[in-house]
């Protein structure tokens, strides 16, 4: 009887501890759990189809090889997510200087994250996902705006 307690509560323990582990891995890998590569790219392609048809956003996009951005801002992103640590381009306060230039404010950051909302969105990503994810790129605003 007193065996067959300890071995229910052994394995009662066990069940918690492993729902916490898989609960704690979850939270801290956000690129995971959206779904990894393809899930990035998808979004990252329905984000600047949108940012290029807003005639507010378009211009600082004019002269931009949009390939090389979809890439870079891909691996930004995974990064950001916790997917990799590998980010192969510029600084992100650099990489705004020219948007700077031509009068990047506020107001076209709030745009840009209004568009990744969206965007995530319609990749199907949860919405306290999605809340998490902005706060994410909440956090590069400084950086983008050189403020
Ligand atoms: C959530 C905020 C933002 C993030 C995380 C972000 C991220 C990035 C990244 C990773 C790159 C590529 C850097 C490289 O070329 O090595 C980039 C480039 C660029 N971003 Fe952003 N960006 C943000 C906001 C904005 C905003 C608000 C604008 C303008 C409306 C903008 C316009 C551009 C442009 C024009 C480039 C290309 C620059 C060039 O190739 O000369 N970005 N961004």
């Amino acid at each position: 009887m007193m065996r067959a307690r300890t071995h229910q509560l052994g394995a009662l323990i066990f069940a918690g501890l492993s729902r916490k582990r898989k609960g704690a891995a979850m939270a801290t890998n956000l690129y995971e759990l959206i779904g990894g590569r393809s899930k990035v790219q998808q979004t990252v392609a329905l984000f600047y189809d949108r940012v290029l048809v807003d005639p507010r956003l378009r211009p600082f996009f004019e002269n931009v090889n949009m390939d090389g951005l979809r890439a870079r801002q891909s691996m930004f992103l995974t990064m950001l997510l916790g997917g990799s640590r590998t980010y192969g381009g510029r600084e992100i306060q650099e990489a705004h200087a020219g948007a700077r230039a031509l009068g990047l404010n506020d107001s076209h950051f709030d745009l840009l994250m209004y568009h990744f909302r969206v965007a995530l969105n319609e990749s199907d990503v949860g919405d306290e996902t999605i809340e998490e994810i902005l706060s994410l790129l909440e956090g590069t605003r400084k950086d983008v705006l050189g403020a």
